[in-house]
């Protein structure tokens, strides 16, 4: 096994569990997180299904964020659409044979590279030009939009500069996956591109980037406004003064 493919099959399996065990630690903390107050922003549905219904528009539109700046929601939902469109297609690198709607999907993707990079410029300037948001912006704001641009244009890169071996590709993935380890293409767009990933996967679990499984906790989105047919009871944990009685 070359020092290459033994650096990026660690690299993998350790980015690949840093990501899963993160998101699950995180989730949990989300779930577990009491929610004291009774705060569904309105109007807000006053049932179950409508929470679902109204959960179901904001992730799929971003509903609140198209009320809140047009702007920033034309670009944030071109990034987010096309990043989905961008990774159902490379799902033909972890399945044989290649799922049927994955390879329909194929030419519906082909322009999205480009969508995600009109979209993450767009929100780049945004944080660049807007002077309020600026202000507000930290270090890491900055870094996931480079960072992203950056698994971007080395992506399109291995379209339109340095070809990447695909098949060689999906052969470590898919070793990877079943323990059977197949060499890394010494391609070096390619290499860029999962050295970025890499990198993504591993600051996932601390990032801002937790507002996607975040979203479906936030109280003020999923919870019915229901104050009036059912009693909302704080969550109740002990303190100092109870055990002082
Ligand atoms: C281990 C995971 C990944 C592998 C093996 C991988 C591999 C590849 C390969 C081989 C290409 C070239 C496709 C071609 O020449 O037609 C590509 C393109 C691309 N990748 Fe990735 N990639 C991965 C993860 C990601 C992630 C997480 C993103 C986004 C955040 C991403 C964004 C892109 C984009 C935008 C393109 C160009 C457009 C396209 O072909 O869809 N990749 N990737």
């Amino acid at each position: 096994m070359s020092l290459l493919t033994l650096v990026y099959t660690l690299l993998f399996y350790i980015a690949g569990s840093v990501l899963l065990a993160g998101l699950a630690y995180r989730i949990r903390l989300y779930a577990r997180t009491p929610t004291p107050l009774h705060i569904p922003t309105t109007p807000a549905p006053t049932t179950r299904a409508g929470v679902v219904k109204r959960m179901f528009f904001e992730v799929t539109l971003f509903n609140s964020l198209f009320k809140a700046s047009k702007w920033t929601w034309l670009f944030g939902w071109l990034m987010h659409a096309a990043l989905l469109l961008v990774l159902l297609r490379h799902l033909r690198y972890f399945t044989e044979p290649v799922w049927s709607w994955v390879a329909l999907l194929q030419p519906f993707g082909f322009y999205a590279g480009f969508a995600m990079l009109a979209g993450l410029a767009g929100l780049w300037a945004r944080r660049l030009l807007v002077d309020r948001v600026r202000y507000i912006s930290s270090p890491s704001d900055h870094l996931m939009l480079a960072l992203l641009i950056g698994i971007v244009l080395t992506g399109l890169g291995m379209r339109y500069v340095a070809p990447a071996d695909i098949v060689a590709v999906k052969a470590f993935f898919l070793g990877l996956m079943y323990f059977d380890w197949q060499p890394m293409p010494p391609d070096w767009m390619l290499n860029l591109h999962l050295l970025l990933v890499a990198a993504l996967m591993l600051v996932f679990p601390f990032s801002k980037l937790l507002h996607a499984p975040g979203v479906f906790f936030s109280p003020t989105r999923n919870q019915a406004d229901n104050p009036r047919e059912h009693r909302h009871l704080p969550t109740r944990t002990s303190t100092a003064a109870d055990t002082r009685g």
